[in-house]
């Protein structure tokens, strides 16, 4: 086994943190990974390194999930079924889905990240989440080196929420993710504003897959920023939801405060069991709190918050880990004397 010293990180977290690990390995297969389990289970898993937040050097054992492949399981005229692993890029494996035409994903189009990660926090974007098309998720356990496998129900999908957040944290390895996608008969979803006028722009009525993924696109790139120029993790917090109570006292001291539906309906149309709950509560985009609270744009040295999107903290070269973590600190505090709204951390920090 290939375990290397002192291996610097920058390259492998998208906030671009220059912290070192100790003790570094990749690891390409599930064999491979079982094998090392065996002698190494006190491991930091590093995948896409799109969510976290490296506020030091880490000691533990850095293991490099780098498991590639798409296989088709099988098909039928209306559906197909793939397992992909854990080591493919995101956005190449959606890219991939809109060229075949399989529909169901083409809304997370850009995301950064890896397909292993996907589940951990149910990743979303313009009105869709990755639960809607999980079948189920493949995983090492670390203490006994089995591969077992989670199905949707069992993945307790939520908002940027799964049990791979809670329950069972830390125990396992995530190397497969399986997807049913639609073949024919696409659930578009094009209802979220920014599509709607994407799409009438380029004066398109049909959308076609690519035209969606090409919509989404472009409003990433034009709203946040590409990780290989400016570091970022994307959305540092969650949108907060809130009591209805609370919203309203809120909408009378700020009237155009915006609210969001939170349900999706690509997963009853997919027949695929998912144990998430109906929301009754009102979402706010925490974008508008924070923006709200005079943060956007705002640049400290090294560090800031996102000009176009201030629910995006960004390192414009050198940061460290504690002072954006400080700096979400701040923003945490500042919300919740002005807004009486506690901002959950989305970004998995490791402090
Ligand atoms: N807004 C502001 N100011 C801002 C940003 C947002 O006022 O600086 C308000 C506006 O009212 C805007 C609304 O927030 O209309 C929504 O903004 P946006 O469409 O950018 O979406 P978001 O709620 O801020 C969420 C996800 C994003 C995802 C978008 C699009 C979370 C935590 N974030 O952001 O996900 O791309 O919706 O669906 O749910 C990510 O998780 O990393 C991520 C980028």
């Amino acid at each position: 086994m290939n375990i290397q010293q002192n291996i610097s990180l920058k390259n492998y977290n998208t906030f671009g943190i220059n912290v070192t690990a100790k003790r570094f390995i990749t690891v390409d297969s599930v064999y491979q990974l079982q094998q090392l389990l065996k002698v190494e289970k006190d491991i930091f898993l590093i995948s896409g390194g799109s969510n976290m937040l490296l506020t030091k050097d880490i000691e533990k054992l850095v293991v490099h999930i780098d498991i590639k492949g798409i296989s088709i399981d099988k098909e039928d005229d209306n559906f197909v079924y793939l397992t992909v692993n854990a080591g493919e890029n995101w956005h190449e494996f959606v890219l991939f889905c809109v060229d075949n035409d399989y529909g169901g994903i083409e809304n997370l189009s850009l995301i950064p990240g890896n397909v292993g990660t996907c589940p951990i926090q149910n990743i979303g974007a313009y009105g869709v989440e990755v639960k809607d098309t999980i079948i189920k998720v493949e995983a090492v356990e670390i203490e006994s080196q089995k591969l077992v496998s989670f199905s949707n129900a069992e993945c307790n999908f939520g908002y940027r929420n799964s049990i791979f957040k809670n329950e069972v944290k830390g125990n396992y390895v995530i190397t497969a993710v399986s997807f049913k996608l639609t073949k024919n008969s696409h659930h578009l979803n094009t209802s979220y504003g920014a599509i709607e006028t994407e799409l009438a722009v380029k004066n398109i009525k049909k959308p076609s897959l690519k035209d969606i993924s090409d919509a989404v696109i472009a409003i990433r790139k034009s709203k946040l920023p590409d990780p290989k120029e400016i570091g970022n993790s994307g959305s540092f917090f969650k949108n907060p939801v809130i009591s209805e109570k609370l919203f309203l006292k809120l909408q009378k001291e700020y009237p155009n405060i915006p609210c969001y539906p939170v349900n999706s309906s690509l997963s009853t149309l997919l027949k695929i069991n998912s144990s998430e709950k109906s929301e009754t509560k009102v979402k706010i985009p925490a974008g508008w709190l924070i923006e709200k609270a005079g943060f956007k744009g705002k640049r400290f040295g090294n560090y800031g918050v996102h000009e176009k999107q201030a629910l995006v903290l960004v390192n414009y070269g050198n940061a460290t880990g504690k002072e954006i973590y400080q700096l979400a600190q701040k923003i945490q505090q500042t919300i919740l004397n002005q807004f009486q709204i506690e901002l959950e951390i989305e970004v998995n920090v490791i402090a």
